[in-house]
Protein backbone atom coordinates (compact mmCIF):
# COMPACT_ATOMS: atom_id res chain seq x y z
CA UNK A 1 0.00 0.00 0.00
CA UNK A 2 2.73 2.37 0.80
CA UNK A 3 4.33 1.71 -2.66
CA UNK A 4 1.65 2.36 -4.37
CA UNK A 5 0.57 5.64 -2.69
CA UNK A 6 4.07 6.48 -3.51
CA UNK A 7 3.59 6.00 -7.03
CA UNK A 8 0.49 7.74 -6.86
CA UNK A 9 2.10 11.02 -5.46
CA UNK A 10 -0.55 10.24 -2.48
CA UNK A 11 0.28 11.74 1.49
CA UNK A 12 1.19 9.16 3.63
CA UNK A 13 2.55 8.26 6.75
CA UNK A 14 3.32 4.99 8.28
CA UNK A 15 3.61 3.63 11.84
CA UNK A 16 5.12 0.35 12.65
CA UNK A 17 4.26 -1.09 15.80
CA UNK A 18 5.37 -5.02 17.66
CA UNK A 19 6.45 -5.66 20.55
CA UNK A 20 10.42 -5.03 19.82
CA UNK A 21 12.12 -4.78 16.77
CA UNK A 22 13.11 -8.34 16.22
CA UNK A 23 9.14 -8.85 16.05
CA UNK A 24 8.76 -6.45 13.11
CA UNK A 25 8.41 -8.19 9.96
CA UNK A 26 9.76 -6.33 7.30
CA UNK A 27 11.56 -4.33 9.31
CA UNK A 28 14.60 -3.92 6.32
CA UNK A 29 12.17 -2.82 3.68
CA UNK A 30 10.44 -0.59 6.21
CA UNK A 31 13.85 1.25 7.37
CA UNK A 32 14.27 2.02 3.30
CA UNK A 33 11.64 4.17 3.06
CA UNK A 34 11.32 7.95 3.67
CA UNK A 35 12.12 8.15 7.42
CA UNK A 36 10.31 11.03 7.58
CA UNK A 37 6.99 9.11 6.80
CA UNK A 38 7.73 5.97 8.73
CA UNK A 39 7.72 5.89 12.58
CA UNK A 40 8.48 2.61 14.13
CA UNK A 41 7.21 2.01 17.90
CA UNK A 42 8.50 -0.63 20.01
CA UNK A 43 6.52 -1.00 22.66
CA UNK A 44 8.97 -2.81 25.31
CA UNK A 45 11.54 -0.13 24.10
CA UNK A 46 9.49 2.58 24.57
CA UNK A 47 7.63 1.59 28.09
CA UNK A 48 4.06 0.83 26.10
CA UNK A 49 1.77 1.05 23.14
CA UNK A 50 1.69 3.39 20.65
CA UNK A 51 0.03 6.68 21.59
CA UNK A 52 -3.00 5.89 19.46
CA UNK A 53 -5.25 9.01 20.51
CA UNK A 54 -2.57 11.39 20.55
CA UNK A 55 -1.35 10.13 16.67
CA UNK A 56 -5.35 9.83 15.64
CA UNK A 57 -6.12 13.07 17.21
CA UNK A 58 -3.51 15.47 15.59
CA UNK A 59 -4.04 13.92 12.11
CA UNK A 60 -5.03 15.33 9.39
CA UNK A 61 -5.97 12.14 7.24
CA UNK A 62 -8.15 11.64 4.97
CA UNK A 63 -8.32 7.93 5.92
CA UNK A 64 -6.61 5.12 7.88
CA UNK A 65 -5.65 1.66 6.75
CA UNK A 66 -5.06 -0.71 10.07
CA UNK A 67 -4.34 -3.93 10.63
CA UNK A 68 -2.89 -6.21 13.66
CA UNK A 69 -4.31 -7.34 16.86
CA UNK A 70 -8.11 -6.83 17.48
CA UNK A 71 -7.15 -4.63 20.69
CA UNK A 72 -5.08 -2.53 18.75
CA UNK A 73 -8.02 -2.28 16.02
CA UNK A 74 -11.12 -1.83 18.41
CA UNK A 75 -9.00 1.36 19.84
CA UNK A 76 -8.56 2.66 16.65
CA UNK A 77 -12.36 1.81 16.20
CA UNK A 78 -13.40 3.68 19.13
CA UNK A 79 -11.15 6.53 18.27
CA UNK A 80 -12.38 7.62 14.82
CA UNK A 81 -16.14 6.75 15.58
CA UNK A 82 -16.83 10.71 14.28
CA UNK A 83 -14.88 10.13 11.09
CA UNK A 84 -16.34 10.07 8.07
CA UNK A 85 -17.92 6.60 6.52
CA UNK A 86 -15.73 4.77 5.01
CA UNK A 87 -12.91 6.22 6.12
CA UNK A 88 -11.09 3.39 8.18
CA UNK A 89 -10.32 0.67 6.60
CA UNK A 90 -9.20 -2.73 8.85
CA UNK A 91 -7.58 -6.00 8.03
CA UNK A 92 -8.20 -8.21 10.97
CA UNK A 93 -6.17 -11.13 11.60
CA UNK A 94 -8.97 -13.55 12.93
CA UNK A 95 -13.24 -12.65 12.12
CA UNK A 96 -15.21 -12.09 14.79
CA UNK A 97 -17.57 -14.43 16.18
CA UNK A 98 -20.99 -14.30 15.15
CA UNK A 99 -24.21 -16.14 16.73
CA UNK A 100 -25.54 -19.06 14.36
CA UNK A 101 -27.90 -20.37 16.54
CA UNK A 102 -30.85 -18.19 14.65
CA UNK A 103 -29.42 -18.85 11.32
CA UNK A 104 -32.95 -20.00 8.61
CA UNK A 105 -32.61 -21.63 5.36
CA UNK A 106 -32.93 -19.65 2.29
CA UNK A 107 -32.92 -19.75 -1.73
CA UNK A 108 -30.04 -18.84 -3.70
CA UNK A 109 -30.62 -17.89 -7.33
CA UNK A 110 -27.86 -17.60 -9.51
CA UNK A 111 -28.98 -15.00 -11.60
CA UNK A 112 -26.95 -15.15 -14.84
CA UNK A 113 -27.04 -19.55 -14.76
CA UNK A 114 -31.37 -19.39 -13.42
CA UNK A 115 -30.00 -22.05 -11.20
CA UNK A 116 -31.07 -21.88 -7.55
CA UNK A 117 -30.39 -23.78 -4.22
CA UNK A 118 -31.67 -23.78 -1.04
CA UNK A 119 -29.03 -22.72 1.78
CA UNK A 120 -29.37 -24.66 5.17
CA UNK A 121 -29.10 -22.72 8.23
CA UNK A 122 -26.05 -25.10 9.08
CA UNK A 123 -23.73 -23.86 5.71
CA UNK A 124 -22.68 -21.09 4.16
CA UNK A 125 -24.23 -19.84 0.40
CA UNK A 126 -20.33 -20.66 -0.88
CA UNK A 127 -20.28 -23.82 0.91
CA UNK A 128 -24.13 -24.07 -0.71
CA UNK A 129 -22.47 -22.87 -4.26
CA UNK A 130 -19.74 -25.79 -4.82
CA UNK A 131 -22.61 -28.12 -3.61
CA UNK A 132 -24.01 -27.21 -7.11
CA UNK A 133 -20.80 -27.69 -8.49
CA UNK A 134 -20.04 -24.11 -8.99
CA UNK A 135 -16.48 -23.12 -8.52
CA UNK A 136 -16.34 -19.80 -7.05
CA UNK A 137 -13.10 -17.66 -5.55
CA UNK A 138 -12.44 -18.01 -2.48
CA UNK A 139 -9.69 -17.55 0.47
CA UNK A 140 -10.06 -17.26 4.16
CA UNK A 141 -13.61 -18.39 4.28
CA UNK A 142 -13.95 -16.57 7.29
CA UNK A 143 -15.57 -13.04 5.79
CA UNK A 144 -12.08 -11.14 6.26
CA UNK A 145 -10.14 -11.26 2.60
CA UNK A 146 -12.88 -10.34 0.16
CA UNK A 147 -11.80 -13.06 -2.68
CA UNK A 148 -15.56 -14.29 -2.36
CA UNK A 149 -17.09 -11.33 -2.94
CA UNK A 150 -20.34 -11.54 -5.88
CA UNK A 151 -22.72 -8.54 -6.30
CA UNK A 152 -26.49 -8.89 -5.53
CA UNK A 153 -28.81 -8.81 -7.77
CA UNK A 154 -32.32 -9.01 -5.57
CA UNK A 155 -33.05 -9.05 -1.95
CA UNK A 156 -31.82 -8.07 1.53
CA UNK A 157 -28.28 -9.41 2.64
CA UNK A 158 -27.39 -10.14 5.94
CA UNK A 159 -23.89 -8.92 6.36
CA UNK A 160 -21.35 -10.73 8.50
CA UNK A 161 -18.25 -10.43 7.16
CA UNK A 162 -15.95 -7.48 8.09
CA UNK A 163 -14.67 -6.83 4.39
CA UNK A 164 -17.30 -4.20 3.48
CA UNK A 165 -17.49 -0.92 5.23
CA UNK A 166 -20.83 0.11 6.91
CA UNK A 167 -22.19 2.48 3.81
CA UNK A 168 -20.86 -0.45 1.68
CA UNK A 169 -23.30 -3.27 3.35
CA UNK A 170 -26.48 -0.29 3.76
CA UNK A 171 -26.15 -0.29 0.22
CA UNK A 172 -27.22 -3.88 -0.02
CA UNK A 173 -25.66 -4.28 -3.57
CA UNK A 174 -22.20 -6.38 -2.30
CA UNK A 175 -21.54 -9.78 -1.00
CA UNK A 176 -19.70 -12.04 1.24
CA UNK A 177 -20.97 -15.33 0.87
CA UNK A 178 -18.28 -17.27 2.81
CA UNK A 179 -20.04 -15.92 5.73
CA UNK A 180 -22.99 -13.80 5.19
CA UNK A 181 -26.99 -14.73 4.68
CA UNK A 182 -30.40 -13.33 3.54
CA UNK A 183 -32.52 -11.46 5.78
CA UNK A 184 -35.14 -12.73 3.66
CA UNK A 185 -36.12 -15.80 2.02
CA UNK A 186 -34.58 -15.48 -1.23
CA UNK A 187 -31.33 -13.77 -2.69
CA UNK A 188 -30.33 -13.41 -6.06
CA UNK A 189 -26.50 -12.83 -7.25
CA UNK A 190 -24.98 -11.84 -10.33
CA UNK A 191 -23.24 -15.53 -10.99
S1 LIG B 1 -13.23 -16.09 1.14
FE1 LIG B 1 -12.37 -14.43 2.22
S2 LIG B 1 -14.05 -13.11 2.50
FE2 LIG B 1 -14.92 -14.87 1.59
Amino acid sequence: MVQSARKSGLDWTLAACARSSSRLAFLEELSALDPARVQFHFDLAQSGPLPLATLLAGSPWDAVYACGPAGMLDAIEALTTSWSEGSVRMERFKAEQKDASANTAFELVLARSGQSIEVSAAESPLDALERMGVEHPFSCREGLCGTCEVSVIDGVPDHRDNVLDSREKASGLRFIPCVSRCSGRKLVIDL
